[in-house]
């Protein structure tokens, strides 16, 4: 059933084509048409005004049109469904007023498309027109449990502070080996330590006693560094993260550019792929680091949710909280397996939990803030509550 994908952009489309691609093929199949082939074009408002007034005799944007390669109920029998043009433009302002990801729109838009290459049409008559919306709001829901990745979301939990607690004495305590086991009993499941070049909190030991001791999963964060790599490659975590590491930095800054260094992340991914270590790699919620992570090859990518978490105004957060949303729909959709993390607290936590497209979260340091306060064990406890509600 193909379902064949053309831009008339003059950039790059805002949605990824392998999330459209299985929009449609999926929908395909929900309205009993898998061999239906179909075309997807999307278009700027300029453009869809030019074919809104040449076909439909209106002066206008409008957000989707669609030509029938059959009128009637012929339809039925025939595989070349016909074109379905989209404008990203208007789709993208429609998105932001409902508040709903430009994914989540376009799919909408789609099935609207679809139901009339399918032979429905609202402007018949009202009965019609009730009889398509119901179809609509049925077909929209059933896509959206498909996409949903089903199963818990899982809480792994950094434990990276409490190792910047003993450097900062130079002592042995508090030892973050102690702190994981107790994370563990207390329901989180996978530990995340990041082994840095310059030490400052993990050491080579606590990575080692770790591999060891850890229970439930141990996800190495490293520096795709010739060092580290050799010492991931010895001691076999259960995945490996790459994140950037500036020495400056106070704790990671940003998203791997994974665009600008496809070849090395590519060479160190397949040194790890060599090791059965599955790899993630951490990007900020951007579509280009997306498609180059699908194709340096990683198993998993890790939206980073820093800026979404330091919004300062509800607008913002809004506003990053869909990219986050956007770019997590698409990784899933590419086939990628999506963690999330950086900056969550138990106020930011549970609204990215309940994406759907999310399977773990890696969070550190609210958590160790509170285990400060209120002890660790209750401190994983109330984030795995809200993690997993
Ligand atoms: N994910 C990545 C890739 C990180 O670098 C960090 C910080 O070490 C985290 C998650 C956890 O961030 P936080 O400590 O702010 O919860």
């Amino acid at each position: 059933m193909p379902v064949l994908i053309s831009s008339e952009l003059t950039g790059p489309p805002p949605v990824s084509i392998d999330y459209l691609r299985a929009c449609g093929e999926r929908l395909l199949r929900l309205c009993g048409r898998e061999k239906g082939e179909l075309s997807i074009l999307l278009v700027s408002d300029s453009r869809i005004a030019e074919l809104n007034s040449r076909y439909r005799k209106k002066q206008k944007p409008t957000n989707v049109l669609a030509f029938a390669m059959q009128e009637g109920p012929e339809t039925q029998d025939y595989d070349l469904l016909g074109d379905i043009v989209i404008s990203v433009e208007t789709a993208a302002r429609e998105a932001r007023l409902e508040n709903i990801s430009i994914h989540r729109r376009i799919a909408a838009l789609l099935i609207h498309g679809l139901l009339h290459l399918l032979g429905l049409d609202h402007e018949k008559s009202d009965e019609e027109a009730a009889a398509m919306k119901s179809k609509e709001e049925i077909l929209l829901e059933k896509l959206i449990i498909e996409q949903r990745r089903g199963g818990m979301v899982k809480l792994a939990v950094n434990v990276d502070h409490v190792a910047t607690l003993r450097e900062a004495r130079g002592i042995n305590e508090p030892d973050p080996v102690q702190a994981a086991a107790i994370c563990e009993l207390a329901g989180a499941q996978g530990i995340v330590v990041h082994l840095r070049e310059d030490r400052r909190h993990i050491q080579d030991r606590d990575v080692r006693l770790l591999r060891q001791t850890v229970k439930t999963k141990l996800n190495l964060e490293m520096g795709a560094t010739e060092e580290i790599i050799g010492i991931a490659l010895d001691l076999k975590p259960d995945m490996v993260t790459f994140v950037p590491e500036k020495r400056k930095e106070l704790t990671t800054e940003g998203g791997l550019n994974v665009i600008r260094q496809k070849k090395k992340i590519k060479k160190a991914i397949s040194k790890m792929t060599k090791a059965d270590i599955p790899v993630s790699l951490f990007i900020d919620p951007d579509s280009g680091q997306i498609k180059a992570s699908k194709e340096v090859g990683a198993t998993f990518v890790e939206i980073h949710t820093g800026t979404y978490c330091d919004a300062v105004t509800e607008v913002e957060r809004d506003r990053e909280f869909d990219l986050i949303a956007s770019a997590a729909e698409e990784a899933f959709e590419a086939g990628l397996r999506v963690n999330a993390g950086h900056g969550l607290n138990y106020l930011t936590t549970q609204r990215v939990a309940q994406l759907g497209t999310i399977e773990e979260l890696s969070i550190g340091h609210a958590i160790m803030a509170r285990a400060i306060l209120v002890g660790l064990d209750q401190a994983v406890r109330e984030m795995a509550a809200l993690v997993q509600l």
